[in-house]
């Protein structure tokens, strides 16, 4: 079986069993600041579990895209992916823990044909803020899982929640064992030796993590699953390793063939990791920069071009690997080859700044390490490190690897602590930006602000009630508006979307806002982009009988002082995203 046969076979069993199939979000999410990347399918439909009502109802199943950075230094060893597809299934207060268990049992079983002797599970051991999860161990129990193989951790590892706060709860892995031979007399399911490879999580989203630490119960019990797709197309090939698939092959065959150091497997995978997972967030409209989620794509960008350089690849080869990608994913990921060109360009580009980054700060880390050599030092000091990565741009972790294969030893927390100061400076800069954007309050503002839940609820009216902001941006000057949708909107589209708003301001409706306890308002069907992110009392703004959402303002109070609405522009923003550019003339 191949990855995408996988993908295939676990969308639609679901759908067999009641549940809608939904698009990938974007690995970035728009004006989601709280993320950099989506790294778990939940992410996107945190709203959904804290209880607003989703458009295509209580079971829900997709692949998403996930990007994951934590272990991005690992990556080259046999497991590390930042890049990876996860396989999941939502319940938002429909079937909880037996529908759950059992459905993910008969999929590992019948559909992927898994023998039950291979299946190992674990459920949460309880605690003072929940209870044993002794419900989950019967129904395991129940479907056919030996009592001996199913084990009970703690908060540790039986209990998932996305960062600090948020939706979370106890939850059951699946665990597949590999037949390597147990480590030690208490080798289990949590012992990292690599006989038990985790492949499922299915949390039992029921309780809600406060800022202060406390849990509260959320007004409905959700089911929220993962399944790593490279892992389970691993296992199920009898593989080592992701890249020993069909994922990988093709992309480390050439660059096999491309490298005069056979041996050097490590930077092969380093390479291929990072080129797939850089065309992935080109793809999704990401663009190499000095600050949050385009550093990270600048940083593997750059530590690929550092891994071709090691293993005596032209750079001008890029292009082709990107190509193998597009044969070997294409299918997969429709975008890889629609933006071929523009994937090629981004890390072109970005290559062409590096070479010239790399040969001054080369130079001058080679001065820097001969006088450590003189003054016979071991350790490359933080402040020269990051001095290096100030004046010449050279990235800290380049200068860790250069300096560490001449053995010096370099403390990258102490460098990490500049960097995050040196970020934080940044950001403020960008955020002042951003918040001149949302909540800036001239005139010119404020009425962009109304103009855009107008907007927001004539595409509703007129492209159909699942669509919803996805991110907005607005200057004196205009207002941006995200949101998803699968087609490039028609001339007539955007002419009743127009008339639509036209109409409403000539109407001259009555802005208004309360104050109400968030719960309240989503109770009220009042729309919301980042629920979690609102405090528990919120402002709802009411527009006539056309509009409801929760916003922190500011507002016109009646519509017929917007004058005229135009759309200047409607483009992509990003896969499956369009943008549209608006204005309102007096
Ligand atoms: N959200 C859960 C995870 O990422 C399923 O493991």
């Amino acid at each position: 079986m191949k990855a995408i046969e996988i993908r295939n076979k676990y969308l639609n069993y679901f759908k067999s069993k009641g549940h809608v199939v939904i698009p990938s979000a974007p690995l970035i999410p728009e004006n989601d600041a709280s993320v950099l990347f989506t790294t778990a399918g939940m992410q996107p439909l945190v709203p959904y579990l804290l209880g607003q009502k989703h458009p295509n109802g209580t079971r829900l199943t997709d692949y998403q895209k996930c990007l994951r950075t934590v272990d991005i230094d690992e990556v080259g060893d046999n497991r590390h992916l930042t890049y990876f597809e996860m396989l999941g299934n939502w319940s938002l207060g429909d079937y909880f823990k037996e529908e759950s268990i059992s459905m993910s049992y008969e999929f590992l079983t019948k559909e992927l044909g898994i023998p039950v002797e291979k299946l190992s599970v674990t459920c949460f051991a309880g605690d003072s803020d929940c209870a044993r999860d002794e419900e989950s161990a019967k129904v395991w129990k129940k479907v056919g899982v030996p009592e001996e193989k199913i084990y009970f951790f703690g908060k540790d590892d039986n209990w998932w929640i996305a960062g600090e706060n948020g939706p979370c709860g106890p939850d059951t892995e699946m665990f597949y064992d590999t037949g390597k031979p147990k480590c030690s007399s208490e080798c289990n399911p949590s012992c990292g030796c690599g006989k038990y490879v985790e492949i499922w999580n299915n949390v039992f989203m029921e309780f809600y993590k406060n800022e202060d630490g406390t849990y509260k119960k959320l007004s409905q019990k959700n089911v929220d699953t993962g399944l790593g797709l490279e892992r389970i197309n691993m296992l199920l090939q009898g593989k080592e390793t992701p890249y020993d698939t069909e994922l990988f092959v093709p992309v480390m065959d050439k660059l096999l063939e491309l490298t005069p150091y056979k041996e050097n497997i490590q930077s092969r995978r380093i390479v291929a990791e990072h080129l797939r997972a850089s065309m992935m967030i080109i793809s999704d409209g990401g663009r190499p920069s000095n600050i949050d989620r385009g550093y990270i794509l600048r940083r593997l960008i750059r530590r690929m071009i550092r891994h071709l350089n090691k293993l005596e690849i032209n750079l001008n080869e890029i292009s082709t690997l990107v190509d193998v990608y597009k044969d070997t994913l294409g299918e997969m990921y429709p975008d890889l080859v629609l933006k071929n060109k523009e994937i090629k360009q981004v890390i072109i580009d970005e290559k062409d700044k590096f070479v010239k980054t790399l040969e001054h700060g080369q130079r001058e880390l080679e001065k820097v390490l001969n006088r450590a050599k003189q003054e016979n030092k071991t350790i490359l000091e933080t402040s020269t490190v990051f001095n290096l990565y100030e004046t010449y741009g050279f990235p800290p972790e380049v200068t860790k690897e250069i300096a560490e294969e001449q053995g010096y030893s370099v403390d990258l927390k102490e460098i990490d602590k500049l960097f995050k100061e040196h970020q934080e400076k940044s950001k403020t800069g960008s955020d002042k930006k951003f918040k001149g954007g949302l909540s800036g309050s001239g005139e010119m503002e404020t009425k962009y602000h109304t103009a855009t839940h107008l907007l927001n609820a004539a595409l509703k009216v007129i492209l159909g009630p699942e669509t919803h902001q996805a991110g907005s941006n607005i200057t004196p000057e205009r207002m941006r508006f995200d949101f998803p949708c699968d087609h490039k909107l028609t001339d007539d589209e955007k002419k009743k979307i127009e008339d639509l708003i036209n109409e409403w301001i000539e109407e001259g409706l009555n802005v208004t806002n309360t104050e109400m306890k968030k719960e309240d308002a989503v109770a009220t069907g009042a729309e919301a982009m980042f629920i979690e992110r609102y405090p528990d009392i919120v402002t709802v703004y009411t527009i006539g009988d056309v509009s409801k959402e929760i916003c922190m303002g500011p507002h016109v109070e009646n519509t017929k002082v917007l004058g005229h609405f135009k759309i200047q522009k409607e483009e992509a923003s990003s896969a499956g995203v369009r943008r549209i550019k608006a204005v309102l003339i007096n």
